[in-house]
């Protein structure tokens, strides 16, 4: 892993946008893993913001993201679907049928997992990866305990992660799905470069244990340690547990 320690979360998304677009500008075919949350906004602002001024052809870019809540059409406001809409797809000249998202909606969840994860595969793989941290050492939704070599699939979310998104939700933690197909984290682990944003004082003990902990099924995040080549930006309060 290659640690940066930035001065605060406007710092990280200038570095996590320049990163991306970088990718875009050397490979213009690129696929990228996206991820959805809070953490992310001011890094896709800020990416929307360099595409405008800089000019980022986004044309021949094929995008996975990471997760969808089971139950959710793509529509709704609380899909992920809708998040990458708000945030990046409707701001940039991505090709609509080159976005992907899994289909929370779909009659057969399990078939549709499986589905993404050959669709990841026939694009030839993710050349760069997007990853938060959840504040209990979940990426996507592999919650801890997932198995390390776990692929796409539906999973049930923990209650932490419930009480987490809830604010997405209303507040109430009984709104949120309790499952959604996440990409497993051996399907991460695949992806030829992973960039892991980590932000926020909440975020400063898991990113410790995820980055100088053992490696354990029990902080997923931490299964990054293993990736050949792992980029994790931090602000100074994520980074302060370090
Ligand atoms: C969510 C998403 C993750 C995300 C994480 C952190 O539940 N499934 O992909 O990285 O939790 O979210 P936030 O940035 O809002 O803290």
């Amino acid at each position: 892993m290659k640690i940066i320690i930035c001065p605060d979360p406007a710092h990280v998304a200038v570095l996590a946008a320049r990163l991306l677009a970088d990718q875009v500008r050397g490979r213009p075919e690129s696929v990228l893993g996206l991820a959805t949350g809070r953490t992310m906004e001011a890094i896709y602002r800020r990416l929307v913001g360099t595409a405008r001024a800089d000019g980022v052809d986004f044309g021949a870019v094929t995008t996975f993201n990471l997760d969808e809540y089971v139950g959710l059409p793509g529509g709704h406001a609380q899909s992920y679907r809708h998040y990458m809409h708000a945030h990046l797809f409707a701001h940039v000249d991505l090709a609509p049928e080159r976005t992907h998202v899994p289909d929370g909606a779909a009659p057969d969840a399990d078939a549709e997992a499986a589905g993404y994860e050959a669709r990841i595969a026939q694009a030839g793989g993710i050349d760069l990866q997007l990853l938060g941290l959840g504040e209990n050492g979940h990426i996507g939704f592999n919650e801890p305990l997932s198995a390390l070599a776990s692929r796409t699939r539906v999973v049930t979310l923990a209650q932490a992660t419930l009480a987490q998104n809830a604010g997405m939700f209303g507040g109430d933690p009984s709104r949120v799905p309790t499952r959604a197909i996440t990409m497993g984290t051996g399907t991460i682990l695949e992806a030829r470069r992973t960039l892991m944003v980590v932000t926020g004082a909440r975020k400063a003990a898991i990113a410790a244990r995820a980055i100088e902990g053992p490696v354990s099924a029990a902080v997923p995040g931490s299964a990054l340690q293993f990736h050949p080549d792992c980029l994790v930006l931090l602000d100074a309060a994520a980074a302060s547990g370090l």
